[in-house]
């Protein structure tokens, strides 16, 4: 049987701190208090915001949730895994079956509990598994538009990760509030929070509830571009390079975070979808100090506007064209971009003008990523900001090579690290990530530095490093996971300990096929082929693909 455990470059996601994480909060800084203190001086407000898409973005699944969903509507097939998945309503609990067909035969079939909806629904609602404070997104998406089921966007065309999409911390900071990471983890949650609330844009709110007169707190008196960032730290949907953490409402978001967005030419030169970039070339904004605050309001306390009223508040003079039309006037000025199902492309040019049509433009393979936070970025972070993309979203080797082309002249030493052991470069990847060791002990860099060691061979060392990391970060069962097998394959462990750790690792995460694989090898090398067996068939139904798993139950008497 094979040993070694191909590398998991997935392991290595950007973690981002966030407003839960403790770190560097110094005793006069405010404190987040949460939504029922705002309402108790803010009534009016607060019943206004109650009613936003804001206010659902994140809810626990309770009996009583609003069910918008049509669950009489067929199966959704995934014909790259030949799953089938279905959610129904079960005991008061919502659940998605995931299963196989041979002809009229189900020949495998799983099921999960869904623990809250992401998204209000008015485009899209996906759902999210809390299993053992773990947090993973669930593989079906409730689209609101055309009212059907489908895979969650991004799993379609032979992506579908099924349960184990990660949901980390950044994640949650764009649609959540009150979440509480588990540190030295990536997507373990002491609580996961409801939906967006007042201080999402406001701030934490703990000193303002003291002194309410003090400006500091007030909106009103931000800068339109401090304003403006607010809305971008989420509505910018790009890849996000942080510079420091802590960035609260009121700060500047370029000190603290570079976003790019790769480069969209149907929107003329360096265009990018972003609805702050592009408001700042309108002469709206530039001439008439328009924000998003003029036409977007959080909390409504009057009907609201519409939009066409909205131009007409300041377009009071009325057209030197006498057959320029009168209504309609987001139709021609802000038209919108191609729809998609998918919620994150969907995009209304907020470069208010006059559209001149011009010749197609033609299509481009290899988009640059462009800088959306800052005009002039260094090097460094735009290096990151490839790898990023490399590694999140666009596998393309281009990406990649871009990325060290970059960094081998500009990169902190962490990020060539990283670009190294993703080119499959463990030496000049070591050097580096000892270099990057010097300054910064996180979670991702212990492990990135595991993995450079135990690709170079040097195992001894890994091992260590694997120990350190799994008593440092005791919630993370990776670490330990990693350590057991490697000591195993030293022969520093015997086939009994390694059984009894992994059996410490699999009632942290039952559901982990591979802990099951790796626990059933050992089990067969003590004998104990009752054993063996059970946790075969356990990796089998987590994931019915597994293909090691499969042999090995063949083989076994
Ligand atoms: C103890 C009562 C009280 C509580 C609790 C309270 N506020 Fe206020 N808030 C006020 C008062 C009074 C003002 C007006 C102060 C002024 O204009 O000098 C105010 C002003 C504001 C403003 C300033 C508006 C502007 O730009 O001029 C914002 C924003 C605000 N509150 C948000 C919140 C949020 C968010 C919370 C919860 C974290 C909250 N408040 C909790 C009493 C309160
Ligand atoms: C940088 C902030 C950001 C991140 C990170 C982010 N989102 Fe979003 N997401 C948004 C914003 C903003 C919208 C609203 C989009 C719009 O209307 O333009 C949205 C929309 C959605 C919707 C549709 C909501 C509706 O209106 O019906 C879902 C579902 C969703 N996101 C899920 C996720 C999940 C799951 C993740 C993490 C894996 C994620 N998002 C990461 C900002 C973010
Ligand atoms: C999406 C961001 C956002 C959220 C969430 C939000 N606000 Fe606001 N808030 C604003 C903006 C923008 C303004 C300024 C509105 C304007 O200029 O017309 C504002 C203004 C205010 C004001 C000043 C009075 C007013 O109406 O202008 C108060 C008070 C306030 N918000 C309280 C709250 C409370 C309480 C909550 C939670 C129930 C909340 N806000 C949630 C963005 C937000
Ligand atoms: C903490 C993250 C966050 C911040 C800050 C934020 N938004 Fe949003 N916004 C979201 C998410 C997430 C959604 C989608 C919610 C859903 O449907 O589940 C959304 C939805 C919207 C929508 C579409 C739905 C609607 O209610 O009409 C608009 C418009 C919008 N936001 C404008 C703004 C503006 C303007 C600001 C700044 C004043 C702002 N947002 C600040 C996260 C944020
Ligand atoms: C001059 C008016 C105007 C201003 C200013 C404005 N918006 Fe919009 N916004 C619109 C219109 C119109 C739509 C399309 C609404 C629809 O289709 O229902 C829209 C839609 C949106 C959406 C929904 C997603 C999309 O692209 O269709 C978001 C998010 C949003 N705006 C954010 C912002 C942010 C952030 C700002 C500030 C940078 C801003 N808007 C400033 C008019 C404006
Ligand atoms: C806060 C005030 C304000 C709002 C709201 C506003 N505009 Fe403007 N807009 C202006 C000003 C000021 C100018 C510059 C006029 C000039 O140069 O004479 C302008 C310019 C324009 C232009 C000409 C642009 C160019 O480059 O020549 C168009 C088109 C336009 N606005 C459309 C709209 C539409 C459509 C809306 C609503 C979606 C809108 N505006 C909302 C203030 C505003
Ligand atoms: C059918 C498309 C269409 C609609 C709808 C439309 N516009 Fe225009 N708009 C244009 C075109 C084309 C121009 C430039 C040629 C012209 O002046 O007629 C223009 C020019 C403008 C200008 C620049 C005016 C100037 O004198 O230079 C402004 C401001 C403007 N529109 C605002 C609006 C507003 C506000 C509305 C809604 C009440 C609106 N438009 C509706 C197509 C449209």
């Amino acid at each position: 049987m094979r040993w070694s455990l191909p590398l998991l470059a997935i392991g290595l996601a950007l973690y981002v701190s966030c407003q839960g994480a403790p770190e560097s909060v110094n005793s006069s800084s405010p404190l987040y208090v949460g939504d029922v203190v705002c309402q108790s001086c803010h009534a009016d407000i607060s019943r206004a915001y109650a009613s936003t898409w804001k206010a659902h973005s994140l809810l626990p699944i309770t009996p009583d949730i609003e069910r918008i969903e049509d669950f009489t509507q067929p199966a959704v097939y995934d014909p790259h895994l030949n799953l089938f998945y279905r959610a129904v309503w079960e005991d008061n609990s919502l659940v998605l079956y995931e299963y196989r067909r041979r002809g009229q035969d189900t020949i495998y079939l799983r099921k999960e509990r869904l623990d809250f909806v992401i998204g209000s629904g008015h485009q899209t609602r996906s759902y999210l598994l809390w299993r053992n404070r773990f947090l993973y997104e669930a593989p079906l998406t409730w689209y609101a538009l055309p009212r059907k089921w489908d895979l969650s966007p991004g799993y379609a065309e032979g992506r579908n990760s099924r349960f184990s999409r990660e949901i980390q911390p950044s994640c949650l900071a764009c649609h959540a509030s009150g979440w509480v990471p588990i540190p030295w983890t990536y997507n373990r949650y002491e609580a996961v929070g409801g939906p967006l609330g007042c201080e999402s844009c406001h701030g934490p709110g703990s000193l303002h509830v003291k002194n309410p007169s003090d400006s500091a707190y007030h909106w009103s008196r931000w800068h339109p571009l401090r304003q403006m960032d607010v809305c971008s730290r989420c509505h910018l949907e790009g890849i996000a390079v942080e510079k420091r953490s802590g960035w609260r409402p009121g700060d500047t978001l370029a000190s603290y975070w570079a976003i790019f967005l790769p480069e969209r030419p149907e929107l003329g030169r360096f265009g990018i979808a972003s609805h702050v970039e592009r408001l700042l070339r309108s002469a709206c904004y530039q001439k008439g100090g328009a924000t998003c605050s003029s036409c977007h309001n959080p909390h409504p306390l009057k009907p609201v506007p519409s939009y066409e009223a909205r131009c007409l508040s300041c377009h009071t003079k009325g057209c030197s064209n006498p057959t320029h039309p009168t209504t309609q006037c987001i139709t021609c000025h802000m038209p919108k971009g191609e729809s998609s199902d998918i919620p994150h492309t969907r995009f209304t040019d907020h470069y208010i003008r006059v559209v001149r049509s011009s010749a197609p433009s033609p299509p481009v393979f290899q988009p640059r990523l462009l800088c959306a936070t800052e005009p002039a970025p260094d090097s460094a972070l735009v290096g990151e900001a490839y790898l990023q993309w490399y590694s999140e979203e666009n596998p393309a080797p281009w990406v990649l090579q871009e990325a060290v082309r970059i960094l081998a002249h500009h990169g902190l030493p962490k990020a060539q690290a990283k670009a190294s052991l993703l080119k499959g470069q463990p030496q000049a990847g070591l050097l580096a990530a000892e270099k990057a060791l010097g300054q910064d002990t996180t979670l991702q860099l212990l492990e990135l530095y595991s993995y450079l060691l135990e690709m170079s061979g040097q195992f001894d060392k890994a091992l260590k490093t694997w120990a350190e990391l799994a008593r440092r970060a005791p919630a993370y069962p990776e670490a330990l996971f990693r350590w057991v097998v490697l000591a195993y394959q030293l022969k520093r462990l015997s086939a009994g300990e390694a059984y009894e750790r992994f059996q410490v690792l699999l009632r942290e995460q039952p559901w982990n096929p591979q802990f099951h694989y790796n626990a059933a090898v050992v089990a067969g090398a003590l004998g104990r082929l009752g054993e063996a067996k059970a946790h075969l068939q356990a990796a089998l139904r987590y994931d019915p693909d597994y293909k090691l798993a499969a042999e090995a139950l063949n083989r076994l008497p």
